[in-house]
């Protein structure tokens, strides 16, 4: 009797009882696998799926938030930077031609007072506040923004001005209230 229930449950050996127990392990962990990459589309045989290209297989196998990504961008920044400075240069360079460099100088020297009003200042291009100081004249015009006069420091405060540079503007700020 036994023996007819051994072979009915086809378990005779203790190998038998192993493989039988390794494939009731293996079996639903593959079905299972199968199904999981079926329903996330993950299994794909076509080789011209992008998903498969060189680039995308390389782009899965990099680091998560390399390195060299970080010191890509400081790079970048660093040109752009140099970029930025040349270009400055270059255009002071090209500012040469007098009435760009007196926009220059008053930009660089007079803008902060005189763009404003900070202080009383008379505002470039405002009639009223310039009509009575252009009637004094140019040269106390001058003498003022040369040597300084009441909040005004000399020069606008940039000493390495010329005088020239100094009247080119004055006439500049004059010509901008007429
Ligand atoms: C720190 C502020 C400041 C800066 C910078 C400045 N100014 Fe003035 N400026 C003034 C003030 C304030 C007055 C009015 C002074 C007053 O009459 O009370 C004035 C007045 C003047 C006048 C009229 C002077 C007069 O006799 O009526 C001229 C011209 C002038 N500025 C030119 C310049 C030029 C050119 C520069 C740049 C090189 C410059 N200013 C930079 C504050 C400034």
């Amino acid at each position: 009797m036994s023996d007819t229930e051994e072979n009915s449950s086809g378990i005779g050996t203790p190998a038998q009882l192993i493989s039988i127990i390794v494939a009731a392990f293996v079996f639903p962990v593959t079905i299972v696998v199968l199904l999981a990459q079926l329903a996330s589309g993950g299994i794909s045989l076509d080789k011209d799926d992008p998903s498969l290209s060189a680039e995308a297989i390389t782009k899965r196998l990099k680091p998560v938030g390399s390195l060299v990504l970080a010191s890509a961008s400081q790079q970048a920044d660093a040109k752009l930077k140099k970029d930025v400075g040349q270009a400055v240069t270059e255009l002071s360079d090209i500012a040469t031609s007098d009435a760009d460099k007196v926009k220059v100088v008053y930009t660089t020297s007079c803008a902060a007072c005189h763009t404003s009003g900070a202080a009383g200042a008379p505002k470039l291009g405002d009639k009223n506040a310039w009509a009575p100081r252009i009637k004094s004249g140019n040269d106390t015009l001058y003498n003022s923004a040369i040597n300084g006069k009441k909040a005004m420091p000399a020069k606008g405060g940039n000493v390495n001005l010329s005088d020239v540079d100094v009247k080119a503007v004055v006439d500049y700020m004059v010509s901008q209230a007429k």
